[in-house]
């Protein structure tokens, strides 16, 4: 029998998300339901709710988020009731033309859940990055679900779902940081301290956070930053360069997603090294630049998308290396909420006062 439960939705554009009463079907072939013990606020949700992600309102908001697997359709093996899952929006299909060439973490037919959660009236949602988990119980394909390590409490493991994970893959797996390097982080949030709590663990040489917001800079400097630069007093191109021998990063990494963000990402890299675009972009916002720029400083130019991460191979993986104490993924939950304070939330990210506020249950 389909389930009522409360869960966090976002109606219209820009109008403040409530709390509202919602149906899960039971899981059908190829899905589980997973009772959710906590879900991270990520800037993605408050991009949803801005209507800068697309406009199929109503969202059912959400998507960082750790629980139990409460019940499993026709045909799911991969996962069993009372497994602990980190929720994932990278369920790879095996059969895409990324995946048929041995890339599967650019799947480009990922599975969600096929059937549809409604509000109580029928209206149909969209899960939020194909999960929407600020809500008791979700509805999601089994393939999202990957098991780890109980011992890592939820409010932590949950945030290896999206942002944590699309922070620190940013740097290893689409920076490819290495021991040798200079990384620059320019936005400073969840994402951005991810980035450099991922380049410390690899072992980057010098590691430059960057941001507008003294607090952030702060926190960077407790997941590994060596140098920090406040870019609304400081040049952030010529702070980058006079912090790697005037030269640039070898690999900068743009965790804002801004126009003017990722100029000081492209002139503050070294010749040949690598720009990562790992914040979002509103649809609006418009580049332009020398193109005998492009081609006259080399080097790779590349996009993010959730870290470039395996679930299956990278979750249980960092799980295992923040239990080992060797890194610091509980340092990312700034506050335990209620469901009914997401708004809050927002206007805390908006403020900067938070890194994650995670929502438990
Ligand atoms: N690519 C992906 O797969 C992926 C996954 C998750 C989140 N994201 C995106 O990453 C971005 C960051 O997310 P978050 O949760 O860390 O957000 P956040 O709000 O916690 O952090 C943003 C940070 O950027 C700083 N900032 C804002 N404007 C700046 C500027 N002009 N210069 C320097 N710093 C500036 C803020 O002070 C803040 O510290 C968002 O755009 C989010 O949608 C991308
Ligand atoms: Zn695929
Ligand atoms: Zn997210």
């Amino acid at each position: 029998m389909a389930s009522r439960v409360q869960g966090v939705v976002a109606r219209g554009k820009g109008a403040p998300v409530s709390v509202e009463t919602i149906i899960v079907p039971d899981p059908g072939p190829g899905e589980a339901t997973v009772t959710i013990q906590a879900c991270g606020v990520c800037h993605t949700d408050l991009h949803y709710r801005e209507g800068g992600i697309n406009d199929d309102f109503p969202f059912l908001l959400g998507h960082e988020a750790a629980g139990i697997v409460d019940a499993v359709g026709p045909g799911v093996t991969e996962v069993a009731p009372g497994d602990y899952v980190v929720l994932n929006w990278r369920a790879v299909c095996g059969q895409c033309r990324a995946c048929l060439r041995g890339r599967p973490q650019y799947c480009f037919a990922t599975h969600n859940a096929k059937q549809k959660m409604t509000l109580v009236d029928g209206t149909v949602l969209s899960p939020a990055l194909g999960i929407g988990a600020f809500v008791e119980k979700t509805l999601v394909a089994a393939g999202q679900c990957t098991k780890v390590d109980p011992a890592a409490e939820a409010a932590v493991a949950g945030l290896l779902g999206c942002g944590v994970m699309a922070g620190i893959g940013a740097a290893i797996n689409t920076g490819n940081v290495q021991r040798d390097d200079t990384v620059a982080v320019i936005g400073c949030g969840g994402v951005g301290n991810a980035a450099i709590a991922g380049a410390a663990l690899v072992g980057a040489r010098r590691i430059i956070a960057v941001d507008i917001d003294d607090r952030k800079l702060e926190w960077a400097r407790g997941f590994g930053a060596t140098h920090t630069v406040n870019s609304s007093t400081t040049d952030a191109v010529e702070a980058i360069q006079a912090a790697t021998d005037g030269v640039g990063a070898d690999v900068v990494i743009d965790a804002v997603g801004r126009p003017e963000t990722w100029k000081q990402a492209f002139y503050g890299r070294d010749l040949a090294g690598t720009v990562v675009l790992v914040g979002v972009p509103n649809p609006s916002m418009m580049l332009e630049l020398p193109l005998i720029d492009v081609f006259g400083r080399g080097g790779s130019l590349k996009s993010s998308w959730y870290g470039d991460c395996l679930p299956s191979r990278d979750f249980p993986h960092l799980v295992e290396l923040y239990l080992q104490g060797r890194l610091p993924l509980d340092r990312f939950v700034s506050e335990r909420i209620a469901i009914t304070d997401v708004e809050a939330a927002f206007e805390k990210m908006h403020h900067g006062d938070v890194l994650r506020s995670v929502v438990v249950f």
